[in-house]
This record gives structure tokens, sequence and C-alpha cells, in this order.
């Protein structure tokens, strides 16, 4: 049964094609916008294979004002995932950050205004909390001062989007931080693939033992936890998908002139060598890696305080590591094995 019309920006992207694929399933209608910056077309098909439905799809820059014009009529809501991404190019290329990442969504913002769509979720992030002195971090931690020109942009999006509901009556807002998003969909036919060297942890691994890199580098084995490898909190791509679904359910129902933050974590704080273990577990592979210094702008360790998420949205994520890392695992071989040869 329908429910209802969602743009879901950057949805061919790594979290945005898991999400449509979870917002088809539950009876959503689905319109994607997105430049292909970061991704394919060939997703789209991939999501049909999964879903069993053509999501219609508008191949445009959303900073294009005019661009949105052509978007169809009679949405209900907007969940919000173009941007980009990569922390250390941020710091090489700022204003192309602050240009897309906040452009994009001030014209979102007023593009919801326009049409009187009221249901807007935002994707932030965790790096908004920076190293947080308090662990787990709740959604009431102050922020600290962000470390790369990409933090701040999630920062400026969230205070933006407070000030644009003080002025703009009737709308309601979730703004989602997800903590660290790995792994892929269990059929092996969507997950992440960075464009280039991988910067985040898990495609590097699943590249490292693929054979595409020599070996993994650890960045930092001095810092302050288990084994002095960083800690971080990584939540399956595919719960974090049906959080958004929970997500766009409860913004809906919300009162309006309301935003409403969630961390999206699974609460527990894992170490790098710790996930290179479960990889090692899961695939029967011995990654090879080396002990480097630390990465600039890493913090030492950060995890969520999951408790408003599962209090209020219902959410609780269902898989853990493992299930992360096999699934990487699986993406990775499908995608070269078979995706990548294919369109070569
Ligand atoms: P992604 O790069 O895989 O997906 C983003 C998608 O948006 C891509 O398909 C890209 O082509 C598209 N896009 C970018 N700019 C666009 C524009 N101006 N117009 C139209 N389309 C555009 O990234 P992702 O990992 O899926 O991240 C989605 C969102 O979640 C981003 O806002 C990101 O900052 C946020 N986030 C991601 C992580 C993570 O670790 N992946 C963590 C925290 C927050
Ligand atoms: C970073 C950002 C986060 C952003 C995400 C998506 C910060 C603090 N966090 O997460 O906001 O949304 O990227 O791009 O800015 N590691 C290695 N070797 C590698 C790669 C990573 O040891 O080759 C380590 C890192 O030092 C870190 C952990 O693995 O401790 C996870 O790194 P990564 O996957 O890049 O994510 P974050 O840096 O946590």
């Amino acid at each position: 049964m329908a429910k209802g019309k969602i743009l879901v920006t950057g949805g061919l992207g790594y979290i945005g094609s898991h999400t449509v694929v979870e917002l088809i399933g539950a009876g959503f209608s689905v319109v994607i916008a997105d430049n292909l910056s970061n991704s394919d077309e060939g997703v789209l098909r991939r999501i049909e294979t999964i879903a069993g439905v053509l999501p219609e799809f508008h191949q445009i820059d959303v900073c294009d004002v005019s661009a949105l014009k052509n978007m169809p009529s009679n949405i209900d809501g907007v969940i919000h995932f173009a941007a980009y991404k990569s922390v250390s190019e941020s710091v090489e290329f700022p204003l192309k950050y602050y240009r897309n990442n906040l452009v994009s969504l001030m014209n979102m913002l007023e593009f919801c205004a326009e049409r009187n769509i009221k249901n807007f979720v935002f994707s932030s992030s965790c790096t908004v909390y920076g190293q947080s002195e308090q662990l787990p971090v709740t959604e009431e931690s102050p922020f600290m001062p962000a470390w790369s020109p990409y933090g701040h942009t999630k920062q400026i999006g969230e205070a933006m989007i407070a000030d644009f509901l003080k002025s703009t009556p009737g709308m309601r807002v979730v703004s989602l931080r997800y903590f660290n998003p790995a792994g892929a969909h269990e059929t092996g036919l969507i997950g992440e693939l960075p464009r280039g060297v991988p910067n985040n942890l898990m495609p590097y691994i699943t590249q490292t033992a693929i054979g595409l890199r020599d070996k993994l580098k650890v960045y930092g084995s001095d810092y302050d936890t288990i084994d002095g490898t960083a800690v971080r909190d990584y939540i399956h791509v595919a719960d974090l998908a049906s959080a958004h679904v929970k997500a766009i359910n409860f913004c809906c129902g919300m009162p309006e002139n309301k935003v409403e933050v969630f961390n999206l974590g699974s609460g527990n704080g894992f170490s790098v060598l710790e996930v290179i273990e479960s990889f090692n577990f899961t695939s029967g592979l011995k990654i090879p890696y080396e002990m480097v210094g630390r990465r600039a702008g890493d913090v030492e360790k950060i995890w969520a305080d999951t408790t408003k998420a599962e209090k209020v949205l219902g959410f609780v994520p269902q898989r853990i590591l493992d299930d992360i890392t096999l699934t990487a695992w699986k993406w990775e071989q499908n995608y070269r094995q078979n995706i990548e040869r294919k369109n070569s």
C-alpha cells in the first residue's frame, strides 16, 4: 500500500541506495534526485532487482534551483543525503564542501517551503561532536570545534535548519547523526563504492583483501583504548537504512516547527584491530596491515548513546560487527567479479 511520496536526494549513493530499498519495502513511492557525482546509474537497476520496483530517477544537481522545478508534485517528504563526505578532501578543497553541502541544503529547505512539503530528514554526522569529553555521546553532548570543513558543514547545516524552522511555520525536521556506517546489502548488489583510494576503514580492508591495495595502514597505536588503536561505533548500513523509515514516519507525526535529533549508532565501540579481527574471522583471510602514525583530524574514541533512538524512534540495530564485515566482503567480491567486469 502506498504510504506517500518521498524525494530522496543522493538516493543512488551508499546510504541513500540502501534507504531507497527500505522505503520501497515499507510501501513508500520514491523519487531519486542524484547528480551521479559519487554514484552511477547501475545502482538504480540493482535497486530495482532487490526491491522489485524501479524508482523514478532525476539526474540533477540539487544545488541548481532551476533543476528542482522539474521535480514531481505531491511530494510528502524529503530525505536529504546529497553531500560530499570525504574529511581529507574537505581539508584540501574547503569551498567545494561548503558550496555543495550548504547550497544543496539551502535549496532543499526552500524547495520544501515553496511546495509546502512539511517533512524533512537530514543526514548529519557524529563528527558534529568532535572529540567529546563525555562517552557515550548523547544528543545533548555539546558540539566541540569541528575538526574539518566537512564536519563544519554538518554543524552549520544543523544550525541552518534550526534558524529556518523559526521563520517557516509548518515544517518538521529530523536530523540523524550517523556514527560509522559500514557493511552492505545482504544480496551483495549494493554497497559502498569509493572513487579512487578509500579513506574509510571498511572499503580499505575489503580492497586490500581483493588485492587492490598492498596492506592496510592502521592509523595510530598509542591511543588510550583497549589495544591502542582508535575506537568507533560501526553501524550496519541496512540497519541505518531502516532507521530512515522510522525517522520519516516519526517526522510525519511530529508537532510542526520542531526539529528532533537522533544518534544512529550501535552503542558499541570497536577498535581498528577488532574490526580487522572480525573481517579475518568472517572472510577466513588474514589482512596484511602495518601500524603507522595517527591520521590528522582523527578523534581517539567515540560511540553513541542510543537511548533516544531506541525509546523515541523505536530503533534498535539488528546486526553486529561480524554482519558488517561479512556483507562488506560479499559486496566487494560481487562488485569486482560481476558488476565491474560486466560494465568494462
Ligand atoms: P555517497 O557519496 O555515497 O552518497 C551521496 C550521493 O549524493 C551520491 O550518489 C552523489 O552522487 C550525490 N550527490 C552529491 N552531491 C549532490 C548534489 N549536489 N546534487 C545531487 N546529488 C548529489 O555518501 P553516503 O555515504 O551515502 O552519505 C550520505 C550522507 O550521509 C551525506 O550527507 C554524508 O555526509 C552523510 N554521512 C555519511 C557518513 C558515512 O560514513 N558514509 C557518515 C556520516 C554522515
Ligand atoms: C570520518 C568522519 C565522519 C564521516 C566519515 C565518512 C571524523 C571524526 N569522522 O569517520 O564524520 O562521516 O569519516 O567519511 O571526522 N582507519 C585506519 N586505516 C585506514 C582508514 C581508517 O586505521 O586506512 C581508522 C581511522 O583512523 C579511524 C577508523 O579507522 O580510527 C575509522 O575511520 P573512517 O572509516 O575513516 O571513519 P571516521 O574517520 O571515524
